[in-house]
């Protein structure tokens, strides 16, 4: 009668993270960025979606273009993960440079009677979309972003989050399945018993968990000086915006392989004066304790599983239905799961 938690090999084989990529984050939208990064023509931002290693750059016209990170001579990766600015793109490998609209402008050493039509060979493109002063990227055409979005959109629709300001990225990896992070992230079940803090902070009793369209969102009274706001949101299929006094965090929960995830976090704040400067960083700070908080239990979690011996267990009906949510999601987008090849 409970529903039930997902089977440990959902977050194990490497046969069904190979589905999760063509199935989940190949096609949907990913946060790749504030707009604000983006300013003077070449400003790019380069990051990974699920091992595919992409970047956001503003083209001379001033427009968003999103290309696969792969140079199309022999495959090289073009620019560095992170925030930068170049006036065109050349590869590191044998110097081809590309526009920022992503043509070919040069193969060094190519002779004319060899005859190389430049034009044959521009960078791979990718589909890129802003909302909200958010940008996203999308490998393969997926679904319009709104229709994955569904309802945050009206869930933030009053929350002026395009006033915060960026301050700071901060990424951080552990060895678990991005999945086991995600079923912690969507739950306030554990926080008596790996917050404890936070436990004290929040009125617990009156922890609520809604889970739907695309969407889990989990509030609670706050007592005390607690920074975080009391209500926290996750979206299909892998990023998070959270609010605290003065500003808000955004991540994306982005697997680096079958039992390795990275979770990249943006703070932004009202306030980005120098005068402030140390109350954000004591918020991000306490933010990121929290977080951590979580790992080892994930990372424990994930090696019970890979051991056997784990059959799922059942989801609490009144904390765990965002969790049920995301788990079917999950398989929805997954082809065959009944019949996962072995390796
Ligand atoms: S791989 Fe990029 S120029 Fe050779
Ligand atoms: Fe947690």
């Amino acid at each position: 009668m409970f529903k039930e938690n997902l089977e440990a090999r959902y977050y194990t084989e490497s046969a069904i993270y190979r589905q999760e990529q063509a199935g989940i984050f190949n096609t949907s939208w990913q946060l790749i960025a504030p707009r604000s990064h983006f300013v003077e023509k070449g400003d790019y931002v380069a990051t990974e979606i699920a091992g595919t290693k992409v970047f956001v750059v503003l083209d001379e016209d001033g427009k968003l273009r999103g290309f696969r990170n792969l140079c199309r001579h022999r495959g090289a990766m073009l620019l560095e993960s992170g925030q930068g600015r170049c006036r065109s793109i050349r590869c590191p490998y044998h110097n081809w440079v590309y526009r920022l609209d992503g043509s070919l402008e040069r193969a060094p050493w190519f002779t004319e009677d060899e005859s190389l039509s430049l034009e044959n060979w521009p960078l791979h493109s990718i589909s890129v979309t802003l909302w909200r002063g958010l940008v996203f990227a999308c490998l393969e055409s997926g679904v319009a972003l709104t229709h994955q979005l569904d309802g945050l959109l009206s869930e933030i629709e009053k929350d002026p989050i395009e006033e915060y300001h960026w301050a700071e990225r901060r990424t951080l990896v552990f060895d678990a399945n991005w999945k086991i992070y995600t079923d912690n992230f969507v739950e306030g079940y554990h926080i008596p018993g790996i917050h404890p803090e936070f436990f004290k902070a929040i009125d617990f009793e009156q922890f609520e968990t809604t889970a739907g369209d695309n969407l889990v969102r989990m509030t609670a009274p706050t007592k005390g000086s607690l920074f975080y706001r009391g209500r926290w949101l996750w979206m299909w299929p892998n990023w998070t915006l959270s609010f605290f006094n003065g500003g808000m965090n955004t991540s994306r929960i982005n697997p680096l392989g079958v039992d390795r995830t990275e979770l990249i976090y943006d703070f932004y704040f009202a306030d980005v004066s120098d005068a402030a400067s140390d109350s954000r960083q004591e918020t991000i700070q306490r933010n990121i304790a929290v977080i951590e908080q979580d790992f080892d239990i994930c990372i424990h979690t994930h090696q019970n599983y890979l051991s056997g011996g784990y059959q799922p267990g059942p989801l609490s009906p009144r904390h765990e239905k965002g969790v049920h949510l995301f788990q079917e999601l999950v398989k929805q987008h997954l082809p065959s799961t009944r019949e996962v090849l072995p390796e």
